[in-house]
């Protein structure tokens, strides 16, 4: 079966990327993860990729904005990525990088945005009283949180939530909503539709 080659960008605990290696691993989806990288060499979710056998680049310490971009343009040319997907990557890319990558560049935030974008979107909600969350997959543009909306999906608030219940609830949601886009926007590449 064709599958686009994806990569995968992480910083931290890394429970998207063991979450998308699984969904990889079914015969009929359409994407392979070609590519892990990560702004930290300590990235405990590295150790899903090493499990999985798959190429590790970590470019640590963090060289700046514009020098990651340089080396991820370079990288995914290299490894001809058709996708890149942020999955708790926690820097912002470089303009140039992004504009040059329109429509290639995923993520994940775990609020309906454009409600709560940046840090700490949970507490903010609870802040504010509100009764429902959820998580939102945009296309990446420069401006953080800002992409065109692909999908979202609502995830109830209760009294006596706290960040952690809340970011625990969305995330289960989170884990069902990124692969089946991913899924969808792999196959409209591998048909040219995008
Ligand atoms: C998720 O809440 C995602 O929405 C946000 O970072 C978290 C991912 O964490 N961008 P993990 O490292 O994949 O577990």
């Amino acid at each position: 079966m064709n599958k686009i080659k994806i990569a995968v960008l992480i910083s931290g605990r890394g429970s998207h990327l063991q979450n998308l290696i699984e969904a990889c691993r079914k015969p009929y989806y359409p994407a392979e993860i070609a590519l892990v990288m990560s702004d930290r060499a300590d990235a405990p979710g590295l150790q899903y990729a090493r499990d999985a056998g798959i190429p590790i680049i970590t470019v640590s310490p963090y060289p700046g904005r514009a020098a990651f971009g340089a080396i991820l343009h370079t990288t995914i040319c290299e490894k001809n990525i058709d996708l890149v997907v942020l999955a708790g990557f926690m820097r912002i890319l470089d303009a140039d990088f992004v504009d040059l990558w329109d429509r290639r560049i995923l993520n994940i935030h775990p609020s309906l945005l454009p409600a709560y974008p940046g840090l700490h979107p949970q507490q903010r909600a609870l802040d504010a009283y509100e009764t429902v969350s959820g998580c939102t997959v945009h296309w990446v543009v420069p401006e953080v949180d800002a992409g065109p909306i692909l999908a979202q999906a609502d995830v109830p608030i209760y009294p006596l939530d706290t960040e952690n219940t809340l970011s625990d609830r969305i995330l289960k949601v989170e884990h069902q909503l990124y692969p089946t886009v991913i899924m969808t926007v792999a196959n409209e590449i591998l048909h040219g539709n995008l």
